[in-house]
Parts: structure tokens; C-alpha cells; sequence
């Protein structure tokens, strides 16, 4: 079975999860607090865990509470964990899934858009490391990928815009013509389902997807997907500092200051400047004006940013320390993926500094 066969979308699907569901395995529903409402009546013999939404319930405090849980709920090896909600859910619940009695099976059924496009296909599971995104975690595949595109209806619109910046890494990684129907997109043809919207979560689906069948392991081409997260990392590591053990994290906040999406959004403009020189160039502005006419930031907001004048060299610090700790650093140089042009995108090992730092500054707001 190919990778493509365990991905299924269908308007409709989350309201008839319960049958999809295996009848002679016990499922444990791991969900958050935004999107159990939206969860179809459950059968009896399911559990249910709920976390809190947001990056800060990728700690090892909830992995903990919730191995405790799916313990305690009898959940055996032949049992499923059935991971609905956005990337948060579906990383922290293939991640209890691939410890819980040595691994068990689990189903991704992604509400975001940046899960449906990406995080929830090809079995990167993770825990963020205090301010380290994603630091720890294993790859597991889920057995089933469940796409509602429905679901979107019911995102915060900052949730999916946030979920367009993932978008549109993918259409810069794919080319034409994903690019081009990216580049048409309103955020309303998701939010409603239209036919362009749908055949852009296709686009980016299938873009993954062959990514991912040639390199699991994350060791070759699989690495352009992590454009724009270098950068975007470290403009969400700011928002989750101090970094520290999680358990003396406090409670998580419903509305960070950058969402993932957002940072990716940043992320991609750096990558931009850094693929073409100080000066920036057309692709820039062309991937600004998108972002721009979508409502996406294009400025790392002033509640990270701080003093942008006489902190703007400390900002710039800290952001560096903070692309030191990336875990696609190899032998302490830089690893950017460069977007050339649409299609045309490459890893690029040893960057140099003053690449790096003219990419931070292009989102820094003036001094
Ligand atoms: N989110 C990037 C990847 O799955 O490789």
C-alpha cells in the first residue's frame, strides 16, 4: 500500500469518524479544548483526552498526562489513538503513540489547514525542547490520514491564514501550476470548500505525499519542506521562551503571539532574501505582496520584537542563538533551504552568517 492510499479526503468526514473506526479496537480520542466541540458523539468504548490548544501542550508534561491516560484507559496494543485537531494534537498524539506499549497504531484527523497541507501526513511526531521547537520526537507513520475539508469552516480566520503560509511553502517547493493556483487563492475558498480550495489541499497533499515516499527518513529531498521553519523556528522559539523544562512552563495561551503559520509566513520572506542577496529581489516581493493581500503578517510583531531600536542588535542575537539550536544544523553550520524561484528550491549546507542575519533583519521592523 502506498503512502497516498492512507490519506483519504472527504467533506463530511469528521461527523461520521465514530464509524470509521475500527469496531474491534478500543480507540482513545486524544483532541484539544477548541476542537472538542466540533467531535461527532462518541462510541462507548472510547476515551477521550483533552489538552489545552497551543505550542505549550507539545511538552513533556502532557506526553506524560497523557500516557498516564491511554494507561489508564486500558488501551492495549492492539488499541488506536485517534489524534483530531491540529499539528499540536497530531505531533503530541504520534508521539504517545509510537511509546504507549512500544508503539500502537493511530489516526491523524487534521482540523487545521496547516495540519491537513503538512503536519499531519508523514509521521513526524514531536515535542517541543522548552523554547527548541520540535527537538524531540520520532517518525510514525499514522495508519490513516482523515481529511474533513469541512472542518476548515469552523478555524478562527487567524488559524487559517496562519495555515496559507504552509500553503504557499508547498506551491514555491511544487512550481507550477500548485504555484499558480496558490497564487489565485482566497482564504475564503478554504474556509468554503470551493473546488480551487479543494484542489490546492490536493496540490499540497500530493506534493508532500511524494516527498515523503521518496524520503522518510528526512535525509534528502524531504528537507525542502523545511522551508521557511528555520527561521520561522526561531521567531516562535522568542514567543515560547524562557526556555526551560516544560513542567515549569505556565498554563498555555490560547492566542500566541506568532502562530506556526505565521512564523513559516516570516520564515519564507528570510529565506527569500537570503536566497537572493542583501538587496532582496522579485521574489520577495512578490511572496510579501501574497502574504500581505492575504492579512498575513510580513513584520515580526512588536510584542516579540521588543525595542526595535537600541535592542535591534540583541533581538538579532537571540535570534541567532536561536538558529544555533536548530536540529537541521549539521557539524554547527547553517542549513537553509533557498527558494531560486518557484520550483526551483534548494538545501544549502554552510551558510554564512551574514547570509543568516540578512535574512532575520528582512522581517525585523526598522531600526
Ligand atoms: N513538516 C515537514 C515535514 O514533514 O517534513
Amino acid at each position: 500500500m502506498s503512502l497516498a492510499d492512507t490519506v483519504e479526503v472527504r467533506a463530511g468526514l469528521l461527523a461520521e469518524l465514530p464509524a470509521l473506526l475500527p469496531a474491534d479496537r478500543k480507540a482513545f480520542v486524544l483532541t484539544d479544548r477548541n476542537v472538542a466541540p466540533l467531535l461527532p458523539p462518541s462510541r462507548e468504548d472510547e476515551a477521550l483526552h483533552v489538552v489545552p490548544p497551543g505550542e505549550r501542550s507539545k511538552s513533556f508534561l502532557s506526553l506524560e498526562a497523557l500516557l498516564y491516560a491511554m494507561d489508564g484507559a486500558g488501551l492495549d496494543r492492539d488499541g488506536l489513538l485517534v489524534a483530531v485537531g491540529g499539528g499540536v494534537v497530531t505531533d503530541l498524539g504520534g508521539l504517545a503513540a509510537s511509546l504507549h506499549r512500544r508503539g500502537i497504531a493511530w489516526y491523524a484527523v487534521p482540523t487545521s489547514l496547516v495540519g491537513q497541507v503538512d503536519a499531519a501526513v508523514g509521521g513526524k511526531t514531536a515535542l517541543n525542547l522548552g523554547g527548541s521547537k520540535n527537538t524531540v520526537g520520532t517518525t510514525h507513520l499514522p495508519a490513516r490520514v482523515l481529511v474533513d475539508p469541512r472542518a476548515l469552516a469552523s478555524l478562527p480566520h487567524r488559524h487559517l491564514l496562519a495555515g496559507l503560509a504552509e500553503v504557499l511553502k508547498t506551491a514555491l517547493i511544487a512550481g507550477a501550476p500548485l504555484y499558480e493556483r496558490v497564487q489565485a487563492l482566497a482564504p475564503d475558498d478554504l474556509a468554503s470548500a470551493t473546488p480551487a480550495g479543494a484542489e490546492v489541499v490536493h496540490g499540497c497533499l500530493r506534493t508532500k505525499l511524494g516527498l515523503v515516499e521518496e524520503d522518510l527518513h528526512d535525509r534528502g529531498p524531504r528537507r525542502l519542506l523545511n522551508l521557511g521553519h528555520t527561521f520561522g523556528h526561531a521567531f516562535e522559539a522568542l514567543a515560547l521562551e524562557p526556555v526551560g523544562p516544560a513542567h515549569a512552563a505556565p498554563e498555555p495561551e490560547d492566542e500566541p503571539a506568532l502562530h506556526h503559520g505565521e512564523a513559516v509566513g516570516l520564515g519564507l520572506l528570510c529565506a527569500a532574501r537570503a536566497a537572493h542577496g542583501a538587496a532582496g529581489g522579485p521574489l520577495e516581493t512578490e511572496l510579501r505582496g501574497l502574504l500581505e493581500g492575504w492579512g498575513l503578517p510580513v513584520e515580526l510583531p512588536a510584542e516579540l520584537a521588543g525595542d526595535a531600536g537600541s535592542g535591534r542588535e540583541a533581538l538579532l542575537e537571540r535570534l541567532l542563538g536561536h538558529l544555533a539550536r536548530d536540529k537541521k544544523r549539521v557539524g554547527g553550520r547553517h542549513v537553509l533551504v533557498l527558494p531560486r524561484a518557484p520550483g526551483r528550491v534548494e538545501v544549502v549546507e554552510g551558510v554564512p552568517e551574514a547570509v543568516v542575519r540578512a535574512g532575520l533583519e528582512t522581517v525585523l521592523p526598522p531600526a
